[in-house]
């Protein structure tokens, strides 16, 4: 399973990269104003600087939602870098913008994607990767996981190459359970990441080991 991380912060890129386990990075309009990305020529900026950082597929979100101004938008971002991977929301035109990129050899990833009929619909049209929310449907009581689960199996039943990409993972027991249904990737924060280190019996053991090897030494 890959991980890709969630943010357009560049210190938590940068420090998710150095761990040496991180395969790509996912990044939405939201994201970008939290860090103050604003303006055309700034956010093209910011993605190179993300290329620059992460060798692996970037996510990079168009804001328009017409066919012509998606394809104009995409083709732009994709001519940043040969990593850029093109975000499309899950409508209409974002459908036949998708089919238009896979047609020209552009990566997309569609987004937004609640329901296993939309993840039908976004491998038919040749995404790279869907993007199921899975957090944002268990806030509204509703199993993401499951959806995750729904999704690998019809892929697996046509042998679509769409890959399940896991998004808006948001603790650690989401990433376990996504790679228990098999999603292919995993979008999220930092946090979730360093989380996976964590275990009490961990840090005990270790103080232990420590402890007794000083003994020795004392
Ligand atoms: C992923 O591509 C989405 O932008 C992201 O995972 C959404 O996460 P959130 O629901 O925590 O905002």
């Amino acid at each position: 399973m890959k991980f890709f991380i969630d943010t357009a912060n560049l210190k938590d890129i940068q420090e998710a990269y150095d761990l040496g386990v991180l395969d790509g990075v996912t990044t939405n309009p939201s994201l970008m104003a939290k860090e103050g990305i604003f303006g055309h020529d700034n956010v093209m900026a910011h993605y190179k600087q993300i290329c620059e950082i992460v060798d692996g597929d970037i996510s990079a979100e168009v804001i328009a939602t017409d066919y012509n101004e998606i394809v104009r938008e995409g083709e732009a971002l994709a001519e940043l870098h040969p990593n850029i991977v093109v975000k499309v929301p899950m409508i209409r035109d974002g459908i036949k913008a998708i089919h238009h990129f896979s047609a020209n050899g552009i990566k997309t990833n569609c987004t937004l994607v609640f329901s296993a009929g939309q993840a039908i619909l976004a491998a038919k049209a040749g995404a790279t990767y869907v993007s199921p929310f899975v957090g944002r449907l268990d806030d509204i009581s509703t199993d993401g996981i499951q959806l995750i689960e729904q999704i690998v199996n019809i892929y697996g039943n046509y042998g679509y190459q769409t890959q399940v990409l896991a998004a808006s993972v948001r603790h650690v027991m989401h990433l376990v359970q996504c790679a228990e249904v098999g999603a292919d990737v995993v979008t999220c924060p930092l946090s979730v990441i360093t989380g996976l280190l964590k275990h009490p019996l961990t840090d005990s053991g270790l103080k232990t080991f420590l402890a007794d090897h000083a003994k020795g030494n004392a």
